[in-house]
């Protein structure tokens, strides 16, 4: 029978959560005071979920989680913190901790993660029987590519949608674009898509998304890309918090050559979570003072946080004769470009249209950098 711990059994949220999960007849619970106290049987009896409430730090049930991705254990950690900020999350994030809860989330919630994740994880660990055996393979791993900025109107969408175009249809590539402008996503637009099933939906399902589910909610586009739209209504982007987005990214991974991520004008959980899942982050800056300056103080930020190793810069609008002259960016930024794309109104036209440029006028100047781009950025 699967055996689930938990962890703090001095505090009200760990009784409380026993009580609960003590009504489903096909869970083994054992209750420990400290970390301390579990860690034999953690070792002896490896059970599907360890779940660490207060008074025990979160820390601590980060480091655990860290020590079982460490010996590749399938043990999964869920944290419930009083006070989880931000450092918590991303730590925890890393760590490939399932789930964070408050205790004013409620023992329900939580019981029905815990019930999830053992589910999974038993199931997983059900001998093959006589499941045909197939050779074991590397697990299939798409580059994720972001698209990013801290300011608006820089070209961000303009260019995730191009180039998830042209990687699906001059590349011939398997690709998903990710649409994470969670409550003013443009993709749904610049595609013509209509936004029936969005990233909302995916959201909803909670510890139920498998890759196949998953599949369902992409919207198809003539290039061949699919796309994961963002939500229809703003209110609905709360719910996709960065725990889903850092699931559903590692999901698509999984099913396509490239996942490439519109981002918002912004720094926050969820814009960190897609720079941290991915391999070539392109920092879009236009050749004006405070778009420039814009991206100095971003790029720093993410120099601080680590994020920064996979970052490119492309220059939009890079002939703008009113403009900086692109030798005028700083050294550090400029050794960094990858590409310059021109300005042109056929540009404008194109989102009007709902057609990327790359398929509306392919031999313009534009659709030719954006496919240089992408070629470049695909064979590095
Ligand atoms: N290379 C370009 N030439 C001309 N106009 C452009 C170019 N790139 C972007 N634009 C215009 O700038 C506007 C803002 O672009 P968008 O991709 O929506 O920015 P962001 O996603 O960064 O907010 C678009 O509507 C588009 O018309
Ligand atoms: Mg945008």
């Amino acid at each position: 029978m699967p055996l689930v711990i938990i962890a703090g059994s001095e505090g009200d949220t760990g009784q409380q959560l026993a009580a609960e999960l003590g009504l489903d007849p096909s869970l083994q619970i054992q209750m420990a005071e400290s970390l301390e106290d579990a860690r034999d049987t953690i070792d002896a009896s490896s059970p599907t979920v360890v779940v660490v409430c207060p008074p025990i730090e979160p820390v601590e049930g980060v480091a655990l989680a860290t020590l079982m991705q460490r010996r590749d254990s399938d043990t999964v950690v869920v944290l419930v913190a009083e006070d989880p900020d931000a450092a918590l999350l991303r730590a925890a994030l890393k760590a490939g901790v399932r789930d964070v809860f408050m205790p004013a989330d409620g023992v329900a919630t939580m019981a029905e993660s815990v019930i999830a994740a053992s589910a999974a994880i038993s199931r997983r660990r059900e001998p093959q029987g006589n499941r045909v055996e197939t050779p074991a393979e590397p697990p299939h791993s798409a580059t994720v590519i972001t698209v990013f900025s801290t300011k608006g109107g820089v070209g961000k969408s303009v260019l995730s949608t191009n180039i998830a175009a042209a990687l699906a249809h001059d590349l011939g590539k398997k690709t998903v674009l990710l649409d994470l402008d969670l409550e003013f996503g443009d993709v749904s637009v610049m595609l013509q898509l209509p936004p029936e099933r969005t990233i909302y939906d995916a959201a909803q399902a909670f510890d139920r998304l498998d890759p196949q589910m998953l599949a369902g909610f992409l919207v198809k586009h003539s290039s061949g890309l699919s796309a994961l739209l963002a939500p229809v209504r703003p209110e609905e982007a709360e719910s996709v918090t960065m725990n889903r987005v850092a699931q559903i990214i590692t999901m698509l991974k999984t099913m396509a050559d490239y996942v490439v991520i519109d981002t918002p004008a912004s720094l926050s959980d969820v814009v960190l979570t897609a720079l941290e899942h991915s391999d070539v982050v392109l920092a879009v800056a236009t050749l004006d003072i405070p778009s420039v300056k814009n991206t100095k103080v971003s790029l720093a930020k993410l120099h601080q946080l680590g994020l920064d190793g996979s970052v490119r810069l492309v220059l939009n609008r890079a002939d703008s004769k009113v403009w900086l002259e692109p030798h005028e960016i700083e050294k550090a930024m400029a050794d960094r470009l990858v590409a310059r794309i021109p300005s042109d109104r056929i540009v404008p036209r194109s989102v009007n249209r709902g057609v990327p440029v790359v398929l509306d006028a392919p031999r313009s100047g534009v659709a030719r950098a954006i496919v240089g781009l992408v070629r470049e950025v695909a064979s590095a």
